[in-house]
């Protein structure tokens, strides 16, 4: 073989690796975990963790991230550039197209902490049961990771500290901002208790449904127990809904599609010996395609209303409203699939990298990927000690911190391969 030979062979070579080698997301992994960075993300996750702040509200863990950002020399939205009222959004890079964004999402829900520990929360009713508070954390590491490499970077990364995902939907507030345009791909994680520590798990397509809320007004005529026919009783007729409303899964939904009605909610009475005048239930739906959500929307209120008027009673149905909007369901880029694979494959280990099957949670990750191809996807935080953790949204959740550094650097390393692999227009279009 001749020396051209050679020399097109390594030319070949060193095109097909890719830019950014295995060695940059594993080195990325031990930074992350150097002593120093740990206690700092520690540090800032107890921080958000002992104010947890609801959807919207998130003024101080907002003051957090970005007094965090100024520390590293990070520019993000100033203050005359509102996004979703409490949202941050950061750039690291050249400032120049492509831009790879990172989302975390930083509200709390409206739970008591049962945990005893040093950094409980120390606002009544009010927690990080859901491990947004680590979320936050991983972005800032992340940020931190790829300020401190920013010369590798070849692009621009963008930091989404996004509001409200508890059922407002502060991500259609950021996009709405404006503030994603020309964003080529979005990644976005969510900490998962009872899979094994430093698992991911996702899949490509559909990964979690779209989701709705309604809640109904049933009213009758009050009166007393003992004379019912002097009456009209709203509870036997919400008792009716409820049931009638349990048939559009079962009688009218494809088996194959799957789909879910929930009632969760059932308020009425005050007395044992009251006809009350009036009852209030609630509920959620959840449904993968938009056609069968759509068409649960429609039913659950022709049922609410007829059922309701079968028992003499009126009923009026609300559905999700501006800070409630509905969901979209989850649906994962296949390209990106594929891309994540190959990362996550080479900062875990290719046997910490699983498929999963789709589930009926929701997220409002699913705005973004309306408009821009996105990934979500799991990381799994259960140490073999753990036999039992808590599951998210309970008021026993525990976050295990260990976790932090791992989705930092795989935060940070999709988004400097991302950058690096679309510098090139066709293996673009592979991803
Ligand atoms: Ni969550």
């Amino acid at each position: 073989m001749n020396l051209f030979k050679w020399a097109s062979i390594i030319l070949i070579i060193s095109l097909v690796k890719p830019a950014i080698s295995n060695g940059v997301s594993t080195k990325f992994l031990e930074f992350a975990k150097k002593d120093e960075i740990f206690s700092w993300m520690v540090g800032v996750r107890r921080k958000i963790h002992e104010n947890p702040e609801l959807g919207y509200q998130e003024f101080e863990t907002s003051k957090i991230i970005k007094q965090e950002l100024d520390k590293m020399g990070i520019t993000y939205n100033n203050d005359k550039h509102e996004i979703a009222v409490t949202g941050v959004v950061g750039f690291i890079g050249s400032g120049d197209p492509p831009f790879v964004a990172l989302r975390a999402d930083m509200d709390a829900l409206p739970l008591q902490e049962m945990v005893e520990w040093e950094h409980k929360s120390k606002v009544p009713g009010k927690m990080h049961a859901c491990g947004h508070d680590g979320h936050v954390t991983m972005l800032l590491g992340a940020a931190k990771i790829l300020k401190t490499h920013s010369h590798i970077l070849k692009g621009t990364v963008v930091l989404v500290f996004q509001p409200a995902e508890e059922g407002g939907g502060g991500a259609k507030q950021v996009l709405d901002s404006g503030s994603l345009e020309n964003v080529e791909a979005i990644f976005g994680l969510h900490v998962h208790p009872e899979q094994p520590f430093g698992q991911v798990f996702s899949r490509s397509g559909t990964l979690l449904a779209a989701s709705g809320f309604f809640e109904a007004i049933i009213t009758g005529k009050g009166g007393h127990a003992a004379i019912p026919h002097h009456s009209i009783d709203p509870v036997l007729a919400a008792s009716n809904v409820v049931v009638s409303l349990q048939h559009l899964v079962s009688r009218e939904a494809d088996p194959l599609d799957s789909q879910v009605v929930t009632v969760g909610m059932f308020h009425g009475g005050g007395a044992f010996n009251v006809i009350p005048d009036s009852v209030t239930i609630g509920g959620t739906f959840r449904a993968f395609s938009k056609e069968s959500f759509m068409q649960l929307r429609e039913r659950i209120e022709k049922v609410i209303v007829g059922q309701a008027s079968v028992h003499r009673c009126n009923a009026t149905v609300e559905f999700s409203s501006k800070n409630k909007p509905f969901y979209p369901a989850t649906i994962n880029h296949g390209g990106l699939h594929k891309f994540f694979k190959g990362v996550a494959g080479d900062v875990l280990g290719v046997n910490n990298v699983q498929e999963t099957a789709p589930f009926m949670g929701a997220e409002d990750f699913s705005f973004y990927q309306e408009v821009i191809p996105g990934y979500f996807y799991f990381i799994g935080m259960n140490n073999e000690k753990n036999e039992e953790p808590a599951s998210l949204h309970s008021p026993f959740f525990q976050l295990n911190e260990d976790i932090l550094p791992y989705g930092a650097a795989l935060q940070a390393s999709l988004a400097v391969r991302y950058l690096s692999q679309s510098q090139h227009p066709k293996k673009h279009d592979e991803l």
